[in-house]
């Protein structure tokens, strides 16, 4: 298989409460991605179960996953929309990449330490391995760019590592079955910009979470209208103007994180914000911000809510995905076992 020059991958948790942070940190970003290239986008069901999951909510949010990715509109018959657990090349090529990362890679970790927490003798074998789960998916298709948050670079250097030490590895082999000097490629991460990193509607020091107790600290891409603008009024403010330069927002965390969505929801600038609602009060900000949200989030809403009327509808597109996804790993593995010495 020759490798591919614009192949993107992504992949989300099924684990619930997808939320606006997800929609601007990465999905939003899964839909311009599709006009300059070719995008497999996967729902990770195999990395949710790292943590303990419930079978009929997995399978719930699994759904919901699917369905955000095309109320946002990504086009799932000319790309591809499909969940990880269809494809069992996922799993084979883990499995093989367990044996070429090293301990000590995945040691280095943080967001094993900050799952795991202090009680990390209690946290599953698959949590502390799913980097090489997640350098599986992206290089199962040899995707050359991957749209991830911030948080998910150390991930996506960790793959980077695996493909060059497999390169290196068996690079003769390699070489004698005329896959050239590499077989994997160096992925790239696409970081997003100043939408990257949206914070909690109560605390603006946090990031907005799926696991957060108060459901007023983030927006659910399955709230109504109604809930929408009542969540952007109660959102933490102060009692002072909001700032007129860059360089005094960085000091106001609630601010700055309300200006940050404003600025992503309406695809401008905080700069461009700051021009219109720099010195005016909170209380003129939050209902131009609810009704900007509203006003962007509502028809995601509707279509979510339509497809998961018809779960029948989005097993089909997740199955159709998974077969069209499952004849590039299977190429994959293929060339994968011969470059190792498997007998197939
Ligand atoms: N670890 C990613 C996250 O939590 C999800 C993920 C799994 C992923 N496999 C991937 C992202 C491959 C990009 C590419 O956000």
């Amino acid at each position: 298989m020759s490798q591919p020059s614009n192949r993107v991958f992504s992949g989300v948790q099924p684990t619930g409460n997808l939320h606006l942070g997800n929609y601007l940190g990465a999905i939003k970003r899964f839909v311009s991605l599709q006009e300059s290239h070719e995008c497999i986008y996967c729902v990770v069901d195999l990395h949710a179960i790292t943590v303990a999951q419930d079978p009929q909510e997995l399978a719930t949010n699994t759904r919901e996953v699917a369905s955000a990715f095309i109320a946002a509109g990504v086009n799932p018959k000319e790309h591809i929309i499909f969940n990880q657990s269809q494809v069992s090349g996922h799993a084979e090529l883990a499995w093989i990449f367990n044996c070429v990362a090293r301990m000590g890679w995945l040691n280095r970790m943080t967001q094993f330490k900050e799952k795991a927490g202090k009680n990390r003798e209690n946290a599953s074998v698959g949590l502390f391995s799913y980097p090489t789960l997640m350098a599986s998916d992206i290089l199962l298709y040899r995707a050359t760019h991957v749209p991830v948050g911030d948080d998910q670079k150390q991930h996506l250097e960790l793959t980077r590592d695996i493909s060059a030490k497999f390169n290196n590895d068996f690079g003769e082999q390699i070489r004698n079955l005329q896959h050239g000097d590499a077989y994997f490629p160096m992925t790239e991460p696409l970081i997003e910009g100043p939408a990257t990193r949206i914070m909690s509607l109560r605390d603006g020091s946090k990031k907005m979470s799926k696991s957060d107790p108060s459901d007023l600290s983030r927006i659910n891409l399955t709230d109504d209208a109604d809930t929408i603008a009542k969540k952007i009024r109660k959102a933490k403010s102060d009692s002072d103007a909001l700032p007129e330069t860059m360089e005094d927002l960085k000091t106001r965390a609630e601010a700055n994180n309300l200006i940050g969505i404003y600025a992503a929801l309406a695809e401008t600038t905080k700069e461009d914000v700051l021009k219109e609602f720099g010195g005016k009060e909170f209380s003129v900000l939050k209902p131009a911000l609810a009704d900007l949200a509203v006003e962007k989030l509502s028809p995601i809403n509707n279509e979510m809510k339509r497809l998961l009327d018809a779960p029948g509808d989005v097993d089909a597109i997740l199955r159709d995905g998974s077969d069209r996804a499952r004849v590039i790993a299977e190429e994959t593995i293929k060339e994968v076992k011969d470059i190792i010495g498997f007998i197939s």
